[in-house]
């Protein structure tokens, strides 16, 4: 039987053998990539439509990418940051400047940006805002997702993410997503931020109706507030802009980055500010071994000057419009609700027909890998470097699951 010497099979069961299941994957075994095309183990190929959570956003093995790191692999990995190395200065002038702030702080996966931003905010209540010590809090929204630590699951509202893992880190408060009169009625005396994804990925793609942001950004201005804006997913070319914000004009006071800024090769994320927030720590009161490292430096500056060029996210504009009419074209056939902004699309199925996870491993068995979320959601997310004909592909594979 041809079934027998496929090498997936084997695969996926040593996978789960030997692994913790913290992950239900797609019984997809990948051993190459190039592009928005992955290829698996038994030779078999998919388009990529869901781009590592956006850390793909360039596509896997971006050349230019791929020569630094082989260059910096040659050269220097790991200084830690008890001396300076050379890739260090440009890295961090060239980020803060595609930023338009003055300082960055660079760590390696999206939590511990997360992380170093309630951090930096706590210690901005206390020595800038002279909240009483203690009492900093920080106001989250319901549906948030920020990542995986004791103290940022504390604050989750997927009962998933967060039930048995307390004692939780207290200093938070949950208000709805979107709900701007909640926000703003949660702020006492000891608010020292207000932290929010400017799009909910993992909720689904949920966009802020229009005029939260801008209206989120005055509150905080007038409250003495920081607004922290989680671009970990929606960054860096995702939307259509360079951030997220950037659609309504926003500037928040501290950007949260990861996933494609390490260009899908290595763990790099950074919290970028001005120097009246960033610059109250002082050493010794943060840090990471890993954090702001050669190879990741080397990778990330690259990605920055891609970024710098703005080809990126005008395809991501201009490719996403032919996302949103292909999938808005499937809605009353088996979609009952569409959101996209940029080659960013959640869409609901009609729970009638299937399950999220089910349109998922159709679409793999059709050549397209993409992942469900909640039920009945599933994010379409391919890296920027897709063409108009392999959107037109991924929407005619979605056409022909839904209709059966
Ligand atoms: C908005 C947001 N913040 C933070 C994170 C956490 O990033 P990481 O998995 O690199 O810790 C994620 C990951 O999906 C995310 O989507």
């Amino acid at each position: 039987m041809i079934e027998d010497m496929l090498r997936t099979p084997s695969a996926v069961r040593d996978a789960e053998r030997y692994t913790a299941h913290n992950y239900h994957p797609l019984p997809v075994v990948i051993s190459s990539a190039e592009g928005a095309w992955l290829t698996d183990v038994d030779g078999r190929r998919y388009l990529d439509c869901l781009a590592g959570y956006s850390a793909l956003n360039f596509g896997h093995r971006h050349p230019t990418l791929v020569r630094a790191a082989h260059e910096q692999l040659d050269r220097l990995t790991l200084t830690s940051r008890a001396f300076i190395h050379d890739q260090f200065a440009d890295f961090c002038r060239e980020l803060a400047a595609l930023c338009g702030k003055d300082l960055v702080l660079p760590m390696n996966t999206g939590a511990e940006a997360v992380e170093t931003g309630i951090k930096v905010a706590r210690k901005w209540g206390y020595q800038v805002k002279k909240v009483t010590p203690g009492q900093a809090n920080i106001i989250v929204a319901d549906g948030n997702f920020h990542g995986r630590t004791t103290t940022i699951v504390s604050f989750s509202t997927d009962d998933d993410a967060r039930a048995d893992f307390g004692p939780y880190t207290p200093g938070f408060t949950v208000v709805p997503y979107g709900d701007l009169a909640a926000l703003e009625a949660a702020i006492d005396e000891n608010t020292v931020a207000v932290l929010l994804e400017p799009i909910q990925g993992e909720q689904g793609v949920v966009l802020p109706p229009e005029g939260y942001l801008p209206g989120v950004r005055r509150v905080c201005t007038d409250r003495n507030v920081l607004f922290i804006a989680d671009e970990i997913q929606s960054g860096l070319g995702r939307t259509g802009r360079t951030f997220a914000c950037d659609h309504e004009g926003v500037v928040p006071d501290m950007y949260l980055l990861g996933k494609a800024l390490g260009g899908g090769i290595v763990p790099v994320s950074a919290v970028a500010a001005d120097a009246d927030v960033l610059g109250v720590l002082r050493p010794g009161q943060h840090g990471s071994t890993f954090g702001g490292n050669p190879l990741a430096c080397a990778v990330a500056t690259e990605v920055v000057r891609l970024l710098a060029t703005g080809e990126f996210q005008r395809r991501s504009a201009e490719l996403g419009e032919r996302l949103r009419a292909g999938l808005e074209g499937l809605l009353g056939s088996g979609l009952v609700a569409v959101r996209v902004r940029g080659l960013w699309a959640g869409v609901d199925i009609d729970p009638a027909l299937m399950t999220g996870r089910q349109a998922c491993e159709r679409l793999m068995d059709r050549g397209v890998l993409a992942k469900d979320t909640h039920g009945s959601t599933i994010r379409l997310a391919p890296p920027l470097v897709i063409t108009s004909d392999e959107i037109d592909h991924a929407v005619a594979q979605v056409a022909a699951v839904l209709a059966g």
